[in-house]
């Protein structure tokens, strides 16, 4: 998914390189200029924050920020800004109500947008500043890539959910209930010109979205980590620290929810996950997040969830590609030790079982989808080339992939 839109390769278009080739890291630029501020009681740096003269419109979700006194600490911080506010924006961030967002903003002349809340709030932040100066008719367009970004607004966000690491990173994810898409954009311009992240505001998060947190941070590094070997053991043990350090403290997190260490070290996995320094002059298979969307636009089962079920099957699947890297995972990250075929084994079965620990389900039918569905799944992906890092995997192998995770 996400390699399609960044186009570190063509799309459909894979040529195979040589062997000496294959294991070279490969060229890369690497520029991520948001300002991240990480502590307790740094939502009261906002005020130096947002750019003097500002005309802020801050955006939420569901009203979770009211409960835990972070509008308050927003509201204290903005004094002397003129801002406003706009709610409402859900999981799984919809077009219409953006739009409805995108309005007003316009008619209130906003120049600067203020995200407050999850990877869906900072998601329709970041959408919301690209269309609201956008001038065509149709501001979908800018999802599908027909109307590139020339401008954007200057977004800011306060993080009060570790997970997608949106809060460091150029994309956003945006659904629409009247096409049933789920969409991704990629761009630069969409880089949040500062984050401001405290852990104390996670406290309150239920367990489910501690556990759907912990699984996107996973897939984050193991989606840029799990593919075939290259050259890059500095990359490597960036993201085999990120696991263990997840392995650690997930289950700390389930006991002790207000533990601030715990939740410090899970936000800042999350963020280190993915804002582009893991996949450095690496490759990336990211068939677990592109199956993923499509289950949460069908059956609007969390992003995190949708993961946690796909992710074992799909290296139950790719077993054979994946093994010189699947036997270092089963090594380094959860000290297997045994022949070569079964190292690889057992690491796909503690990964599954890891998830679980955490409160997970691995399999499609303990959410009620059967495998009559799996064709309608599969069909909805609209392949425009193949996923994988080795573009090896097609509709038939999506299918045989979801039959696995039953497994
Ligand atoms: O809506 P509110 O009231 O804010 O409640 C939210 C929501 O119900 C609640 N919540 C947030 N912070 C809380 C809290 N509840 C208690 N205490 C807190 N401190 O949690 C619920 C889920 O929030 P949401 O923002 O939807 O979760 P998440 O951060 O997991 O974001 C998911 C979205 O991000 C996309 C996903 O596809 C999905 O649309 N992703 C974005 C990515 C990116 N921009 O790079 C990458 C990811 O792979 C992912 O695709
Ligand atoms: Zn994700």
């Amino acid at each position: 998914m996400y390699e399609e839109m960044v186009g570190d390769r063509p799309a459909g278009g894979f040529s195979h390189p040589t062997d000496q080739e294959e294991k070279q890291m490969k060229n890369f630029t690497f520029h991520n200029p948001v300002k991240l501020v990480f502590g307790k009681g740094t939502i009261a740096e906002l005020g130096n924050l947002v750019p003097k003269g500002a005309r802020v419109l801050m955006t939420y979700g569901g009203g979770t920020i009211k409960k835990i006194g972070v509008y308050d600490q927003v509201k204290a911080a903005l004094a002397g800004v003129d801002w406003m506010e706009f709610g409402g924006i859900e999981p799984n961030p919809q077009y219409d109500t953006l739009m409805r967002g995108v309005e007003l903003a316009r008619k209130n002349n906003r120049d600067f947008l203020l995200a407050v809340g999850g990877g869906s709030v900072l998601d329709g932040a970041k959408f919301m500043a690209a269309a609201i100066p956008f001038k065509g008719p149709n501001a979908w367009d800018i999802m599908e890539g027909k109307a590139p970004i020339e401008i954007a607004l200057p977004v800011g966000c306060v993080l009060t959910l570790p997970a997608t690491g949106s809060e460091m990173n150029r994309y956003a994810v945006v659904s629409r209930h009247d096409t049933g898409q789920k969409t991704v954009i990629n761009h630069e311009k969409l880089l949040p010109v500062f984050s401001i992240l405290d852990p104390q505001t996670t406290y309150s998060l239920p367990p489910r979205q501690v556990s759907n947190g912990i699984v996107d941070t996973w897939m984050h590094v193991v989606e840029q980590y799990l593919t075939y070997p290259l050259d890059t053991p500095l990359q490597d043990r960036q993201a085999e620290a990120i696991l263990q350090t997840l392995l650690e403290e997930a289950p700390k997190v389930l006991k002790n929810p207000h533990d601030y260490n715990v939740r410090a070290n899970l936000m800042w996995c999350a963020t280190m996950a993915f804002n582009g320094l893991l996949n450095c002059g690496g490759i990336s298979d990211w068939t677990s997040h592109r199956v993923g969307h499509e289950l949460t636009a069908l059956y609007g089962i969390d992003h995190g969830q949708s993961l946690a079920v796909l992710f074992p099957a799909v290296l139950r699947h790719q077993k054979a590609d994946k093994m010189d890297k699947l036997i270092q995972y089963g090594r380094r990250v959860f000290g297997i030790q045994g022949t070569p075929e079964k190292t690889a084994e057992l690491a796909i079965e503690k990964t599954a079982e890891f998830f679980r620990s955490i409160g997970m389900k691995t399999k499609l039918s303990e959410y009620g989808i059967p495998p009559a569905d799996y064709p309608k799944i599969a069909d909805k992906l609209q392949l425009r080339g193949k996923l994988g890092e080795r573009q090896n995997i097609g509709v038939k192998e999506v299918m045989e992939i979801l039959a696995l995770t039953e497994a």
